[in-house]
């Protein structure tokens, strides 16, 4: 199904739930009524061809309308970007980081698989937060400026020289895959979780929900990643280019 501006968001939402979080990131919460995406996006002053572009890359895999995304200003993205972050940070990593206390609250066995699922997810999280960091200080950042010195282009003095000490290539080369770690402690819940007393259905039943939660997790990162390396990186990479033509 390709997402399209006359369709009612809400029937949207009900054809593919996953896309609530995404929405959110354009300041779009639930309880926005039975208008179409285009009514929305104009109430909310949302650029709705950025919306639909990026609704639909995340909706199908097989969409990812790679110039046409590079098409919008970087601002754009990174602000989108910017929400994922706080979106992983604030909500999704203490969420999962709750599941793991309740379960050990709630087993009555052997601590020792739970003891090293929460030191690896603990690990995870620092590496994860470092990660966002470099790309909130120091990536976007050099990003938005040098979108501003291009648009600002004509005006010559306004060319700002240490941006030429900066290269998008430095973050290209050692941007990790921040999701292909939560593969393995996946793996930990899937082989490893012990067995519970029968009674105990709600350590069954956390334990899904975090194995869900994980998943979910995953693909979001998948996909969070595929923006920053195959839209934000090449885009950049282009503006540099242009930048340097300007001296
Ligand atoms: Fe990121
Ligand atoms: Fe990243």
């Amino acid at each position: 199904m390709l997402i399209v501006g006359e369709m009612k968001l809400a029937e949207v939402i009900h054809h593919d739930y996953n896309l609530v979080p995404v929405i959110n990131r354009f300041d779009i919460p639930l309880g926005f009524g039975d208008g179409t995406i285009k009514q929305i996006c104009a109430q909310r002053n949302v650029n709705l061809e950025f919306f639909l572009s990026i609704l639909n890359t995340f909706h199908d895999e097989q969409y990812f309308p790679k110039d046409y995304l590079k098409s919008f200003p970087a601002s754009l993205i990174i602000n989108y970007l910017h929400k994922a972050h706080t979106y992983y940070l604030d909500e999704k990593i203490p969420q999962i980081k709750s599941m793991i206390s309740k379960l050990f609250d709630l087993s009555e066995g052997n601590k020792k698989t739970l003891n090293l699922l929460s030191n690896f997810f603990n690990d995870y999280c620092k590496e994860f937060e470092l990660h966002v960091a470099r790309e909130e200080k120091e990536v976007y950042p050099y990003v938005l400026k040098l979108e501003e010195a291009l648009d600002n282009s004509e005006n010559q003095t306004m060319l700002d020289k240490d941006l030429l000490n900066y290269s998008i290539r430095t973050y290209e080369q050692d941007h990790e895959d921040v999701e292909e770690k939560l593969f393995d402690m996946k793996s930990l819940i899937i082989k490893y979780l012990p067995p519970e007393n029968a009674n105990n259905n709600i350590f069954e039943e956390v334990s899904y929900a975090l194995l869900r939660e994980l998943f979910v997790l995953e693909k979001e990162l998948k996909e969070h990643s595929r923006i920053e390396d195959l839209i934000l990186v090449p885009k950049v990479e282009g503006m540099e280019e242009q930048f340097k033509s300007n001296f």
